[in-house]
């Protein structure tokens, strides 16, 4: 039987078979302030009160940034951070060159080093839009995505998606990944509402509703009970 690693998502695992299969990967998808880096934080929260080490790679924001944006929530990131056992690094996109370049060895150094259990990239857009052609774009991903499966950690991906397009198009990294969240804020009429979807996750027979969701001050939260639709 394949190991399953919570995701901290009150209501979520008991959809996907108990969580996500160990060392796999997920894209986590959806517009702006749709809660990606929360969700994605949220996660590595799960794995830190299991004990676990946890990196966090910005390619967006400043380590600073990233803490003070989720300074709210009731995780206390700070005291992780400075016992070691939370990493937050910040990427600029030149180091991000180089990084590929000699294979990412930098990354799976610092993995190693803490013995990392789950990694979060955050966000894969901003990594991409380092390659203006398409061809290259696909190409870096692609290798990415392997050092990421070399490294083993259950890990986290985000990309920003445009959440007015009607039809969605499936992306090439979507294909690349074990599993793709959706999260969506969609407007009704005169305000918007949150939900969650599993586009897919490989291995596993999960749920085919979309779920609502809310952002509340002790982090997101999904309710397996109940359709949006
Ligand atoms: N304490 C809180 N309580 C409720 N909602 C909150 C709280 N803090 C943030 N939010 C909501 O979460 C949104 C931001 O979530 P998050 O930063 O995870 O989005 P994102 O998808 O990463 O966005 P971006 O694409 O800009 O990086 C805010 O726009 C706000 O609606
Ligand atoms: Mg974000």
């Amino acid at each position: 039987m394949v190991s399953r690693v919570p995701t901290g998502i009150p209501g979520l695992d008991e959809l996907i078979g108990g969580g996500l299969v160990q060392k796999s990967t997920t894209i986590v998808e959806g517009g702006p302030g749709s809660g990606k880096s929360i969700f994605c934080m949220q996660f590595l929260v799960a794995g830190l009160l299991q004990g676990e080490s946890c990196l966090f790679i910005s390619f967006e924001e400043t380590t600073e940034h990233v803490l003070q944006d989720l300074r709210d929530f009731p995780w206390d990131l700070q005291k992780s951070v400075d016992s070691g056992k939370l990493q937050v690094t910040y990427y600029t996109p030149e180091q991000v060159n180089q990084l590929l370049e000699t294979g990412g060895g930098l990354i799976h150094d610092q993995l190693e080093g803490m013995n990392a259990r789950r990694l979060v990239i955050d966000s894969l857009t901003a990594f991409s839009l380092l390659y203006p052609r398409e061809l290259e774009r696909r190409r870096a991903l692609f290798s990415l995505f392997e050092a990421v499966r070399r490294w083993g950690c259950t890990s986290l991906m985000t990309l920003e998606s445009d959440p007015e397009r009607e039809e969605r198009r499936a992306l090439s990294t979507e294909f690349e990944a074990d599993s793709v969240i959706l999260l969506y804020n969609q407007k009704r009429e005169h305000l918007r509402e949150r939900s969650l979807e599993v586009l897919k996750m490989r291995g596993s027979a999960h749920t085919n509703r979309i779920l609502p969701m809310k952002i509340t001050s002790s982090g997101i939260l999904v309710y397996p009970k109940e359709s949006v639709f």
